[in-house]
This record gives C-alpha cells, structure tokens and sequence, in this order.
C-alpha cells in the first residue's frame, strides 16, 4: 500500500497540463463573442450547453450526477466508504456579458482533472470525491451573484432566487426549467449536504500573484460585500416645452447620487470597492425627460465595522439627492468578511512547498461561492495568476503552466483531506 505522500505523488504527476489547457479552448468556443471572451450568462442556452459538457464528461467516466433545486450540479468519484462524507470541489462556468475564459471555468476543470488525475493513477480514496458546478455565481443577468450556492447554505430562500427576474422578465424558474431540459440530470441533490471539506481553485482576478512573482495564492478569506438597487421614480414629461422648474428628472437625480455615493464612499487608502454597474434609464428617448432610472450599487471591503458604517448611509445619501423624485432603495445581498479554515489552509501550503511552488497568503478582492461553503465545511480556496489581474473582460488570460500548477495543488490539498 502506497504511504499517502507516495500516493498523493503518485496522483499529482497524472495531472496533465495540456489536458486541461484543451479543455479551457474547448469550454472557451461555448458563448464564444469573436471578441477572445465569452457570453455564457447564468441560465441561457449557452450556460445549458457547458452544463451539457459536463454531463457528458461524467458519463463518460461511470461519475454519478445529481442537481439541486437551484441548479447546481455536483458530480461524484465514489469513495472506498460509501458513508463518509465527500470532499468538494468547484467553482461555475456561466460568465460576465463580457467575461474571460478562466473566470470560474479553471476551478470547475481543476476539479475534473482531479478526478481523472486520481483515475488515471488507479487511486480508490476513502471519501467520495464531489465536483460542482455552481448556478449563477456571476450575478449579472439575475441578482444576486453567487445566488446558487447562497440557496445551497441556507443564505437566500429558493423561493426568492426562484422568482428573480432578468432585464426582459425572464424568471430564473422558467430559465432553469429550460436549462434542465437542455442538460437533464436524473438524481435530486439535497441543498446543505454535509461534506468534510470544499476547495476552490480559481484565477486571482487582480495583480498581487503576478507582481509578487508567486504561483500559488493561499486565499486567507474574501472581503465582505453589499449590493442595493437603486430605483428613482420622477416624471415622464417632453424635452422641449418643460421648463426645469416643472421636472422631476431622474436622471438628474440619479446623477447627484451617484456623485454623492462616490463622495461618501471615497477612502484616500484605495481600500473601499464602490462599483455603479448597472445604469438604467426609462423611457430611453432623446426628447423625453426620463421617469425612471434604475442603478445597481456593488460595495465591498474587508472590514465589517466600514461595510455596516459606510453601507448604512447609502439610502440616506440618494433620498437628500432626490430633487422631488422617488427613491427606492432595496439591498439584494449582504456577506460578510469571509476567513478560511487554518487546517485547510495549510494543507495548500504544504502542497505548494512540497511541489516547489512560490506563495503567498492573499485576501480575496472578488467573492467567489467558497464563501458560503466557509460556514458550511471546513473550505479554502487556491489562486493562480491572471495576465495584469484582468478579469471580468474579454482579454482575461492565464497560463497553461500556472492552471496545471494550480490544479496539481488543489489534488495534494483534496487528497489529503480524502484520506481523513
Ligand atoms: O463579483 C465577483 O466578485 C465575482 O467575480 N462574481
Ligand atoms: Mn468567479
Ligand atoms: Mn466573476
């Protein structure tokens, strides 16, 4: 019988760099734009095909597949012991309007190389080894962002996830009934399963790995986020016979509050994440004076004390810069500060030690749904380089060596945890 380092040696050297660089270039042609990123949003057709992928690549290998009442998708290696809890491991595969090709994509192949590595090397581990693939993590067409695995944990209540509409009203009810059909899984998959442990690998999504020339980030935590939606309700009224005095503008209104915000939120340090996304304007005509205005607040930091201080203020900033208008503000996610569990974080520090990869400690500046598993199971996540710390764009890269790197990381960290 191998010693676990030998095994673990062993199943780390079947990772294989060029199967999984193929399969980013394959994952990378579904919701393709021409543009060298993708177009693969929560729930459309092209999210249902990557499912699809998936699914295939599951059956192909025997991997029992099974979803939950969200959408997301779990395939399972089994384990020597039928009853011991599984180790988990994941991330998502829909994207930004304008997303990259590694975003959320490397931590859902990591996983599955994983689960080829281990039965490549004819390993049996004790535990059941779990991919998933989590449901709407982006939070761009349906608010809000890692919505599937919030569900999951128990944060957000199905039915109000279920209800959510996009810009065209489109439920994620009806999205999800549709995707299902496209890419149909058999067994029922129980939201708060209990696990032993979940990993995440993913790109950095900002510059510290590639300035401090390490491979490896050991994600300590993520940093606590807020999202409002901010809706100003003034007067429909024509552009060229309504004096001011008479308006109710909403975008003047909404202006002000966005500049007011910025003032509010403005930190000399550059610590604070003030993010006006979204920017709706109604009618939309040139010769109306515009009713309605519709902006998405994305607020983050890692300091609870700054998120509850700064964050409590924003209702009170848009109705003093209201100008007559209605102002609606409604708060669509609250997490906060998120830390990783020490023993976990450990185990992938030994892994980047033991296979000679430079690392370093690093926070979290994008959310990921490991967050919502730290309350659940023992979790950490695992961080490779992206070229410039470019993300949530279409020019998003990272590097065949640096994602086999990452990957060969995350198969000694879920090994040993595999191993009890
Ligand atoms: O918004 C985020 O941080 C994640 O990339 N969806
Ligand atoms: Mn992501
Ligand atoms: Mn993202």
């Amino acid at each position: 019988m191998l010693d676990e380092v030998a095994l673990v040696a062993a199943v780390v050297a079947a990772v294989r760099e060029d199967r999984l660089w193929q399969r980013h270039m394959e994952i990378a042609t579904i919701g393709a734009t021409g543009r060298g990123g993708v177009n693969r949003q929560a729930l459309t057709p092209e999210d249902a095909e990557a499912r699809r992928w998936v699914l295939e690549w599951a059956a192909g290998r025997g991997f029992e597949t099974s979803v939950d009442a969200i959408g997301n998708l779990f395939v399972r290696r089994a384990g020597s012991d039928p009853t011991a809890l599984p180790v988990v491991s994941g991330s998502h595969l829909d994207s930004q309007p304008t997303g990259g090709n590694f975003d959320g994509v490397f931590g859902v192949l990591a996983a599955l190389e994983v689960l080829d590595a281990v039965n490549d090397a004819g390993i049996a581990t004790q535990r059941p080894l779990d991919a998933v693939v989590w449901c709407n993590e982006e939070g761009g067409r349906f608010q809000p962002t890692t919505m599937g695995s919030a569900v999951f944990a128990g944060v957000l209540p199905l039915e109000t996830a279920l209800a959510t509409r996009d810009r065209d009203g489109i439920a994620v009810e009806q999205a999800l009934a549709d995707t299902l059909k496209t890419a149909p899984v058999a067994k029922r998959h129980e939201f708060r399963s209990p696990m032993a442990a979940y990993l995440e690998a993913h790109i950095e999504q900002g510059p510290v790995l590639e300035a401090t020339k390490r491979t490896i980030g050991v994600v300590t935590g993520i940093q606590g986020l807020r999202w409002f939606q901010i809706e100003v309700s003034g007067e429909e009224a024509h552009a060229g016979s309504t004096p001011r005095r008479n308006r109710k503008d909403a975008v003047v209104a909404a202006v002000d509050m966005v500049k007011a915000l910025q003032d509010l939120m403005f930190d000399e340090a550059d610590t604070v994440r003030f993010t006006v996304g979204r920017f709706e304007v109604a009618p939309n005509s040139p010769n109306t004076v515009p009713g309605h205005v519709l902006f998405t607040i994305d607020f983050r930091h890692p300091d609870q004390g700054v998120l509850t201080r700064l964050g409590d203020q924003i209702e009170g900033v848009c109705q003093a810069a209201a100008k007559g208008c209605g102002v609606r503000v409604v708060e669509t996610m609250t997490a906060p500060p998120t830390g990783f569990d020490p023993a976990v974080l450990g185990l992938i520090r030994d892994a980047a030690q033991r296979q000679a990869l430079p690392h370093i400690d690093i926070m979290s500046g994008a959310t990921h749904d490991a967050k919502f598993m730290a309350g659940h199971c023992p979790s950490g996540m695992i961080f490779v380089p992206c070229e410039r710390g470019i993300s949530h764009n279409e020019a998003e890269m990272a590097s065949s060596a640096d994602l086999a790197a990452g990957a060969r990381v995350l198969t000694a960290a879920l090994l040993s945890l595999a191993e009890g």
